[in-house]
């Protein structure tokens, strides 16, 4: 399989759902319609629709079960970016290569396009169009899932704990707290919302939820070890900040060498959730070593 071409073919199939999906608005909210283009379309490698397509594929589902779950969860990622960005939280001017939302519109607007993007992806969730054979309860599953995982339990509850932490040394529970949180439970739940699409019976969805925990989990070390050692140009955005912000990571509280390692061991062990299942589960394979061994 490679990647690159498996990944570059997804992030289009995607890019052209996203287009679908963004609303268009009329001339009094323009500039919100502009605002939510500008960092939906800004060049996200689209992790976490990738991950939700492939995660139904290996449910032996067609993947496009779950590309109305795949944008959603894309347009919640979106919207958590622009406010992680806000000067109010990292302060951030510079995201996927361009001037961060704030910096072009304005933290009001940028606020709204958030606001926008996050509510938009559940009237996504709500309407599809999904294939005949999803039943509505899958359906309903697969909201309350992205709802949970998002919210004050998820990845907003990560959030405040992140900003909560700075500048107060290291506590290794807090840590695992905020890396599972914030970044982890959307990954879950992006795998997660593929399988109940595609209506996974239990041991598969029991693996592939292990699978996203160790992934999610993975990713955000691997964030944090990119912010100390990657290229700004090639991840599109600033790096050192972490250290420079006093923020809690992996890299700041056990260095760069344990923060690699145990990425990797838990890439390893989220490839080692996939043995029961076959062939089809591949590009989760391959997706959980680009997790780890990604530049961007
Ligand atoms: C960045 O996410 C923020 C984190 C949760 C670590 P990605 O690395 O997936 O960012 P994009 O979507 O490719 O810009
Ligand atoms: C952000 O984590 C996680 C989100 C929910 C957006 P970071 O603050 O480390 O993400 P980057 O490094 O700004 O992309
Ligand atoms: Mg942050
Ligand atoms: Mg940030
Ligand atoms: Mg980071």
């Amino acid at each position: 399989m490679n990647l690159e071409a498996y990944l570059a073919e997804r992030a289009q199939l995607v890019d052209r759902a996203l287009e679908k999906y963004m609303p268009a608005l009329p001339r009094p909210a323009k500039e919100l319609e502009n605002a939510m283009r500008y960092s939906l379309f800004a060049g996200g490698k689209r992790l976490r629709p990738i991950l939700a397509l492939a995660s139904a594929e290996a449910a032996g589902a067609d993947p496009v079960v779950a590309l109305p779950a795949a944008c959603a969860l894309e347009f919640i990622h979106t919207y958590s970016l622009i406010h992680d960005d806000l000067p109010a939280m990292d302060n951030d001017d510079w995201r996927r290569g361009k001037p961060t939302n704030h910096i072009v519109f304005g933290e009001a607007q940028a606020i709204l396009a958030g606001d926008g993007l996050l509510t938009q992806a559940f009237y996504i969730l709500a309407t599809g169009p999904y294939p005949p054979s999803v039943t509505a309860e899958q359906i309903l599953a697969a909201i309350a899932e992205i709802a949970r995982a998002a919210g004050a339990e998820g990845m907003v509850g990560g959030q405040s704990a992140d900003i909560r932490a700075q500048g107060q040394g290291g506590d290794p529970e807090i840590l695992d707290y905020i890396h599972t949180h914030k970044t982890g439970s959307l990954l879950r739940a992006s795998v997660r919302a593929g399988a109940l699409l595609a209506g996974a019976p239990m041991s598969t969805l029991s693996s592939l939820t292990l699978y996203g925990e160790k992934i999610g989990l993975a990713f955000q070390i691997s964030d944090d070890v990119l912010d100390s050692t990657g290229d700004p140009k090639i991840l599109g955005k600033p790096v050192k900040n972490d250290a420079q912000k006093q923020k809690l990571t992996y890299v700041t509280l056990y260095g760069l060498e344990k923060a690699r390692a145990e990425a990797k061991r838990l890439a390893e062990e989220a490839e080692a959730a996939l043995v029961g299942l076959g062939p089809s589960a591949e590009p989760l394979r391959y997706l959980a070593r680009f997790t780890v061994e990604r530049n961007h």
